[in-house]
């Protein structure tokens, strides 16, 4: 057996507009680094090895460490095992914090016991531990980060994901404005109810979104990344919201939404260099309004985790 594996686990974005809690996609970074090492004795002990934010060392209160608890019990196994945590994606950025760590630990355990699980079932245990940071137990954040790519939950009860292709020139520009908020509260402030008008458009983008993946339909995938029903209240938290989503567009973004709860905005673009262009045009804006912000270009992540050396 392997004595530590070290791991990379990519940040996401889920709900890809109108897919709330049921679409998600990987990113080439930024990506969480955990380090999974077996240890003599029983138990699971957490290590922060991040120096710029505090994590909780209790593994029953720590994403990764409760998505490892469940995941040494449902193989039934009492290995004792180190998580060494580096937080590379801020934590309430939207874009998969607390996934990545939960993801990446599972990934890293299940490499290290010699891959007595597949990808697709370790999805359920992260999402244990998704569970714990959010309220509630999604995988539109820990299935694109095991799987890769474009993923679709068709249903959660029981667990259907399909892996979605993904169009060769996609990019998505990040724009993380730092204002910290919570997935928990963020959920809490959703109606409970929508009207059909709402949900018949909103079913229309969902599948014409996949529509546009499969047909590598660049202007479909744009005209379908509207959320009639999320946005109009998760927007209300993100101060310049709308500015910057004009000034996406104006960049040329093939469309631009919510990442996951927020408050990132993410935008998907044909080519690098408008992605670039999209995340300069959005900065203006929080620049203007003085709040701190970090910009990711990337591609989609097709591979999902991966080993570090
Ligand atoms: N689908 C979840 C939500 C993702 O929007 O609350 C959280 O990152």
């Amino acid at each position: 057996m392997k004595k530590a594996v070290r791991v990379f686990a990519p940040a996401t974005v889920a709900n890809v507009g109108s897919g709330f809690d049921i679409l998600g996609f990987a990113l080439e970074g930024p990506g969480d680094v955990i380090v999974v090492s077996a240890t003599g004795t029983p138990g699971i002990t957490i290590v922060n090895a991040t120096p710029y934010s505090a994590i909780p060392l209790d593994p029953k209160q720590n994403t990764a460490g409760i998505a490892v608890e469940a995941y040494l019990e449902k193989i039934g196994s009492e290995q004792g095992i180190e998580i060494r945590i580096e937080k590379k994606i801020r934590p309430g950025s939207g874009i998969g914090s607390s996934s990545a760590s939960a993801a990446g630990a599972v990934f890293g355990v299940n490499e290290l016991l010699g891959r007595p699980l597949e990808a697709e079932a370790l999805v359920e245990l992260a999402m244990q531990g998704e569970k714990a940071a959010s309220g509630a137990a999604h995988a539109d954040n820990v299935a694109p980060c095991l799987l890769g790519g474009f993923v679709l939950v068709r249903r959660y009860d029981p667990l259907d994901i399909i892996r979605l292709p993904c169009p060769k020139n996609l990019y998505c520009t990040i724009l993380h404005p730092q204002i910290e908020l919570r997935t928990e509260d963020a959920r809490r402030i959703l109606k409970r109810e929508i009207t059909l008008k709402d949900a018949t458009r909103q079913w229309g983008n969902i599948a014409g979104l996949v529509a546009g993946l499969f047909m590598e339909d660049y202007g479909l995938i744009g005209r379908s990344l509207e959320d009639v029903i999320i946005e109009p209240v998760r927007s209300l938290l993100i101060p310049g919201y709308h500015e910057a989503k004009r000034n996406a567009m104006d960049a040329g973004a093939l469309g631009c939404s919510i990442s996951g709860s927020g408050p990132s905005l993410f935008a998907l673009s044909q080519d690098e260099a408008t992605a670039r262009q999209v995340g300069e045009n959005m900065a203006k804006v929080f620049k203007k309004l003085e709040i701190d912000h970090e910009i990711y270009v990337s591609k989609i992540n097709e591979a999902g985790p991966s080993i570090l050396n």
